[in-house]
Formats: structure tokens, sequence, C-alpha cells
């Protein structure tokens, strides 16, 4: 979910939809907003997306501080009554909350046994909790504290108080939340994308503090009311950077911006002699570890696969890879100097972020790879490696898988050196050629339309077959055709199929095979024989100097450790078009969310 308000002297229904658009990415599934004025709060709300709820919103009713919300749904199902913002019994408060109250059912047992509710939501017990406190005698900001303090789990909270149009109140804890500063107004909003439309300039806050926000001034505390200072920074981001442009969608945009991406990643961890570096206070901390364990959620530990075989081929150090929603739960037997690495393209996933909180508690260290620089993973992790891809807003990652995969290479490269091990690559260089095979694979996006209507117009599955690298690949591959066109698709290793997932196959089932990898070359046109046999309808994408006939698309030639760079941007085209043929809504596919910030 996203968040959003405003405060000052203008009409800011549109700010407040502006920045709720932005915030999109977060969930879409309904949406809301509340407007204050003299004659009392406004509340709409609608199920659906931004656009929907901008169609109900009267355009006669002004206000000039608001609070704005869409909604990604965890406690209770997507609909009008279960969207926010909600309010309390009176009608005086109305909040908005991003998060999870962990203990909301004992809370209302607690408290609130004789009110009856509206929504099945978490969020309308705090609302409810602020009133009951403020009927028993506290002010305001004594009960919002008062509740907050109560509250187990993650929330960005703002409140509106109809008996005072002067200030919007504010609350953090492990859900992202920023104030932005403006001259004669403030704003708040879950991501800096929301309101650069109004400012550059944003505060950052931490767990457990609340924030008074007027249009004058901003003033934050911890949760035993005492007042913290706090400079603001700019935001390095461009309104720009966060625009279509001229393409129909984001994702498309995003996997033309790879080989972009991968000079920029070339540039930034280069030195003046043209070799890969990063800081080496980095480097020190990996060469003290013994082992590295990679906690990702979704396509970011898709990357961490890859990075694994990095870190093994080239600088020859253990690694795992976690799930790090199975990891908090589980942490495996670790070695004696573990070296944790998050790699989390928004820096904000709720399953990451408490992994590694769990592993700061045992006394690790940490590394976080991220595009987002202040985000809340790359705050709270010792060290931090960004990838520079600019924003993603299409819910399907796709420039960022590419990104951290180069920057995992980086790393493994650099490590690989300062340990002596002589290896002949030059990653600067065999990136560079990566980014231009990129683009040549770019040029080609008509014949991937082409496989895309041929195999997956009328499918109801599909499988993604690879070994080694590749394997790893036909992961993420199968991830994006699930994720934007709702096809059933998953990723096996070749030689697995016999062991069972052959049994799937049925005359016509696609299955798209990567041959990227020299020693099991003939291992995976073997597997596609198998299938092919049983009837499959089958389309191999090879790389230059490995190809054979029949072959459907050809990539052409990288180094051999960094071909996933190159033959996942084919399997992006064919789910880009496959959604799309299909009618389906590539940037913001139904039931998900790009930046999930709950557990
Ligand atoms: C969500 C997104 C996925 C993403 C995953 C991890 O589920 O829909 O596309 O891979 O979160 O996100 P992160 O920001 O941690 O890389």
């Amino acid at each position: 979910c996203g968040i959003v308000g405003y405060i000052g002297n203008q009409d800011c229904k549109e700010i407040l939809l502006k920045g709720l658009e932005k915030l999109e990415y977060r969930g879409y599934d309904s949406a809301g907003i509340a407007l204050l004025n003299h004659d009392g709060v406004h509340v709409f709300k609608e199920k659906g997306r931004i656009a929907d709820l901008r169609s109900i919103v009267d355009e006669e009713i002004h206000g000039e501080i608001g609070i704005g919300h869409t909604r990604w749904a965890t406690h209770g199902k997507p609909s009008k009554m279960n969207a926010h913002p909600h309010q309390s019994t009176s009608g005086r408060f109305t909040i908005v909350h991003n998060g999870v109250i962990e203990n909301y059912e004992h809370l209302k047992q607690q408290f609130l046994q004789n009110v009856s509710l509206k929504s099945d939501t978490d969020t309308e017990v705090i609302v409810q909790m602020i009133e009951h406190f403020v009927a028993e005698g506290m002010d305001v900001q004594t009960a919002f504290r008062e509740t907050l303090k109560r509250l187990k789990g993650s929330y960005a909270l703002a409140l509106l108080d109809k008996e005072n149009d002067k200030v919007i109140y504010v609350a953090k804890n492990k859900s992202p939340l920023l104030v932005g500063i403006g001259s004669g107004f403030n704003v708040i909003a879950s991501d800096a994308m929301a309101m650069l439309q109004v400012t550059k300039q944003f505060l950052e806050l931490m767990d457990q503090e609340t924030v008074v926000v007027t249009k004058e001034w901003v003033e934050i505390f911890n949760l035993d009311g005492e007042k913290i200072e706090r400079a603001p920074f700019t935001a390095q981001l461009d309104a720009s950077d966060i625009e279509k442009g001229t393409y129909p969608h984001y994702m498309l945009k995003e996997i033309e911006e790879q080989p972009f991406v991968i000079r920029k990643i070339i540039q930034q961890y280069q030195d003046e002699d043209g070799n890969v570096t990063i800081d080496p206070s980095i480097v020190s901390e990996f060469n003290q570890a013994d082992r590295l364990y990679i906690v990702a959620a979704g396509t970011s530990y898709h990357a961490g696969l890859v990075g694994k075989q990095y870190f093994e081929k080239l600088a020859q150090i253990p690694t795992e890879v976690h799930l790090a929603s199975e990891f908090v739960y589980n942490i495996p037997l670790l070695s004696k100097k573990p070296l944790f690495i998050f790699i989390s393209q928004s820096g904000e996933t709720a399953d990451s972020r408490a992994a590694l909180v769990e592993v700061k508690k045992l006394g690790y260290k940490s590394v976080t790879i991220t595009n987002v620089p202040d985000s809340t993973l790359s705050r709270e992790a010792d060290y931090t490696l960004l990838l520079h891809a600019g924003p993603e807003i299409a819910v399907a990652s796709t420039k960022a898988y590419t990104a951290q995969i180069a920057v995992l290479a980086i790393v493994a490269d650099v490590l690989r050196k300062s340990k002596g091990i002589e290896k002949d690559i030059d990653l600067a260089h065999e990136l560079a050629i990566v980014a231009n095979a990129m683009e040549e694979i770019c040029d080609s996006k008509d014949e991937f339309e082409t496989i895309a209507s041929d195999y997956l117009s009328f499918a109801r599955n599909a499988f993604f077959i690879g070994r080694t690298l590749d394997y790893a690949v036909c992961l993420e591959g199968a991830l994006k055709l699930k994720e934007i066109s709702y096809i059933q698709a998953e990723g096996f290793a070749g030689g697995e199929l016999k062991h069972g997932p052959i049994a799937l196959i049925e005359d016509g089932t696609p299955v798209i095979a990567l041959a990227t990898q020299e020693n099991v070359n003939l291992n995976i046109r073997g597997n596609v024989k198998e299938v092919v046999a049983r009837d499959a309808y089958s389309c191999i994408i090879s790389m230059e100097g490995l190809e054979m006939s029949g072959d459907r698309f050809i990539l052409p030639a990288v180094h051999e450790l960094l071909t996933p760079l190159i033959s996942v941007v084919p399997l992006q085209y064919i789910s880009y078009y496959a959604a799309l043929h299909r009618g389906c809504d590539v940037d913001k596919p139904r039931n998900l969310a790009k930046s999930v910030t709950v557990e």
C-alpha cells in the first residue's frame, strides 16, 4: 500500500490523486482520499484503480488538507468498505495506513468491545482506539502516541482530526514514510516519487517516530514525546525519470533501458584504469567471510541464484541463496564467519527486512544491493551497493534483475582479484559487450512478439527449461510470464524433467529452452528431444557459437558467465507480448504489488 498527505493553502485533491497514481505500483486494488475543510471531512473511496477513484471524487469539494491511500489488500478483501481512509465512529478521526497490525484482534477485545466496527481491517482498530483514548480524556497527540505504543506490527500512518484543520498527525514503524517540505505547505508520502510534483526536499523518518505536520512547520517526536531534530535531504530523482515518455508501458521502457543501465553500472563501478572496483571496506568485509548468504525475494532471489555462481566460480567463496520469507523462520546452520547479502530492488520488501533484523540481532554484518538509496534495507545494513538502474515502475522487474546480476558479477570479480585468483576475464570489457548484445536483442523485438503469439496466445501453461546458469534464468522467465500473463509457467532444470514434470507435457505444450552454456549444450538439446517426442511445441533460444539448425533465436555471443544478462531479455519481451496479446494490464498485474511492505 501507499499513503500521501498534504497540508497548505491550495486545494489538494489533485496533488493527492497524482501522488497516489505514482504510488500505484505499491498496490492498486482500492483507493481513497479524505479532504478536510470548514464543513467537515469528506471521504471518497472506491474499489479498483486510482482512475476509478478519480471518477467518484466530487469536483465541487475542496480541501487544503487531505490524506490518501492506495491499497494492496492484506486484512479484508478488496472492496469499497475495506478501502482507506477509515473513520472513527463519531467521524472525528480519519486515518490512512500502510502496514499490518499483528495484534489487532487482541486490541479489539481489549479496548473496543463496545464499538461496532465498519470494516474488516486492522486499520480501523487504530482509529477507533484513538477515539477511545480521547473519550477517556487524553488530548489527541497523547491518544495517538498511547495507541501507537500498543500496536505490534508495521505502520505508516496519517491521521486527520475534524476538530483541528491545522495539522496532520503522522507515524512510522517498519513501513516507509517521508515528510516532504514545501514553502507554505508540507506533504507526506510513502515514496518521494509521489510528491516530486511539489517538492524535492524530504525528511527521513525512523521507526517509532511520530510527526506533527502543519503547513508552516514539521516536528518529529519519539514515542515518549521527546523532540527529534533532523535535516531534510534533496531527493536525487527527476520527475521525468518516472514518466513513460513515448512508450506504451513502463515494462517495455524498462526492458529497453537495460543496455544503458549496464553502461551506467560499468561507469559507476570503474576506477581510473578502467577496472571494476568497489569500496575497499566492503571488499575487506567479504574477505573476512568464510561463507556468503544471499537473502532475497521474487526476482531478486533469482538474481541471487546467478550471484551464487559468480561468488563460487570467480571468487571461490561458498555461497547459499535463501528466500527471505523462509529464512526468518528457518535460519540455516551458519558458518563461523558468515556475511549476508540482501538483494532488493526497492530496499523495502518486508520479508527481506525481517531477515535483516534477525541477522543484526545475531550480530552479523550485512550488505544490501538495492536500487533505492536511503531505502530501509540500505539504511539498516552495514554497507550498500547501488544498482543505478533508475526508478523501476512496472510491477514485473526487468532492468533491476539485470542490474543486480551485473553488480553481483562486479563484486565477485573484485573479490577474485583481491584474492589473487587468476582468470582471463576483463569484466568491464565483457559487460560492455553485454550492453551491445542487449541492444541487438532489443532490435529484434518483433521476433519475440511473433514467438509470443505463436506459442502463447492460447496456451494454458508453458515451461522454461535450461541447465546451470540457464536454469536460473528459466525460473525468472517463468516468473515473468506468470506474473503478467497469468499463464501457468514453470522453470525446470532440463535434467529434472524426466523425474516428474514431463508428465505435464501434452500435444502442443509450449516449452522454451535456453541453450547458452557449452558444457550442457548437448544435454539440454537432448531434453528438448524428450519433450518434442511427447508432442511439445519447442522454442530453442541459443547463443552464437552453440547454435544448431532449428533454433528459433540466436543470441549474440557474450562471456559464458554473463549469459543470464542477455538470455533473460527475450524472455522479458515474450512475457510482455504474451500479456499484451491476452489483454492483460502489463504494468499492473492482478493481485501483485511492486513493493510488498508486509510480511
Ligand atoms: C514483489 C514484486 C516482485 C519483486 C519482489 C521483491 O513481490 O512484485 O517483482 O521481485 O517483490 O522485491 P524487491 O524490491 O525486494 O526486489
